[in-house]
């Protein structure tokens, strides 16, 4: 690889450098949040703007050093910056001054956990990745008594996890009546106590068939989802809840709506686009997987272009997601397809080997002008994550955040516990 600084490997990724020990006070550190919330506020002109939607971007201009810099960045060097956030950080301290404070406060370290026992077998049918998620979360997690609720539970692999565990009972609630049918089957095999009800958590009958319950627990529940059972942990005081959240701009608000008072006094202001950042890194794909996916955006990016010149608008036009079967037919089939789906009409001739080519050249720069957006995810992250734990903390809740597994495992490894506290009422 060729002159950028390296990391120490995987093992420094960022949970690992533990500069900020799992937050345990009540509340969590409003100095950590006020101080995310300033290098946010900050840095906003470089990670807001989204290189795939502007050819060029407004910091350009501000930032020209950088422009060129990433411009000129080779292959290997782009996706060796991409895999590592702190080569990353450390590569865009040479061109915008200060961010590297942002590895000290996006840094989380790893909430205590113990390893569970599961009998042989107990983990058949599930995922190897999610078998990792659901016993490294249910691994973080003290001696719970009583019933447990788990969230938007899918085949509720966690709950029947935290039966064995715990020897408690489990009642899970999901949405997709196969995933609960199946989830009812894997419970009556392993002859655990975990109980699935279908239901709409976001419907207003949710309450009839809310079971009474002592602690509740979700892995991965999008954003309303999640809001929802906040909602209800702490309107019904519910005595604990373990969450990690996911996919926090999954939500019919327009904007971001900040759940603590910190949140709504730090000034920060969040789209729905801004929030989609927080969740943008994903565990590393196959190469194969990795063409997949340049290929859609640059046929993506190659529509782009043509649109803009047929519709002489130089502005994105939003395509919803396609399936796979739309891109299996070479680019002109793709721009036909898409073009029938957004009412744009196509002249008879069109070079399509151009727009194609062009869709390319745009999906590399995006590559590369994404850095510097990049460098902000887990800190984004994290500030959502602490908003939601100091609303828990401004509820009466003993709260701690810290990771729950390795990123490697998921990303998505982040993890609020909450306890009522004595003598707080709902
Ligand atoms: C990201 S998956 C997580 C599933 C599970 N917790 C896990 O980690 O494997 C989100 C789950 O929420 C369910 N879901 C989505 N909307 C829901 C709703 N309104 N009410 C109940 N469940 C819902 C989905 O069917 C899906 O199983």
């Amino acid at each position: 690889m060729s002159g950028l600084p390296r990391s120490a490997g995987a093992c420094s990724e960022a949970d690992n450098r533990g500069t900020i020990p799992a937050m345990q006070q009540t509340p969590p550190p409003p100095v950590h949040f006020r101080q995310l919330s300033e290098l946010l506020q900050h840095y906003g002109e470089l990670w807001r703007p989204i290189p795939f939607y502007l050819p060029v971007l407004p910091w350009e201009s501000t930032h020209p050093s950088l422009a060129a810099a990433l411009a000129a960045l080779s292959e290997e060097d782009a996706a060796t910056l991409e895999a590592d956030q702190n080569a990353l950080v450390a590569w865009l301290a040479d061109h915008i001054p200060h961010i590297s404070r942002i590895t000290d406060l996006d840094s989380v370290a790893p909430l205590a956990s113990q390893p569970g026992d599961y009998p042989m077998g107990f983990e058949r049918g599930i995922p190897g990745g999610k078998w990792l998620q659901v016993t490294a979360f249910a691994g973080c997690l003290e001696q719970l008594n009583g019933t447990v609720l788990e969230w938007c539970a899918g085949k509720a692999h966690l709950g029947r996890a935290l039966y064995q565990r715990f020897q408690t009972p489990v009642i899970a609630l999901e949405k997709n009546s196969k995933l609960c049918s199946d989830g009812e089957n894997l419970s009556r095999q392993l002859g655990t106590d975990v109980r699935m009800i279908p239901c709409d958590v976001l419907s207003p009958q949710l309450a009839a068939c809310m079971p009474e319950t002592d602690h509740a627990v979700a892995l991965h529940a999008c954003g309303d989802l999640h809001r929802r059972l906040i909602e209800i942990v702490t309107t019904q005081g519910i005595h604990s809840l373990a969450l990690s959240p996911c996919c926090y701009h999954l939500t019919t608000d327009a904007g971001y709506r900040p759940y603590s008072m910190a949140a709504r006094d730090s000034g920060l202001v969040l789209s729905r686009d801004d929030c989609r950042l927080a969740v943008q890194e994903t565990v590393t794909a196959a190469a194969a997987g990795v063409r997949r996916r340049r290929k859609k955006s640059a046929w993506r990016l190659g529509f782009d272009a043509l649109q803009r010149e047929l519709r002489r608008a130089d502005e994105y036009m939003p395509v919803p997601p396609l399936n796979d079967a739309c891109f299996g037919n070479g680019f002109a089939t793709f721009c036909r397809q898409v073009a029938g789906l957004k009412g744009v009409q196509l002249p008879e001739a069109v070079d399509w080997q151009h727009y194609e080519n062009l869709g390319w050249e745009r999906e590399a720069r995006v590559r590369r002008m994404e850095l510097p957006r990049h460098a902000f995810r887990r800190a984004l992250e994290l500030w959502l994550v602490l908003d939601r734990a100091l609303h828990l903390a401004e509820c009466g809740y003993r709260v701690s955040v810290g990771t729950f597994c390795d990123r490697r495992v998921t990303p998505r490894n982040l993890m609020i516990q909450a306890a009522r506290q004595r003598g707080v009422a709902a």
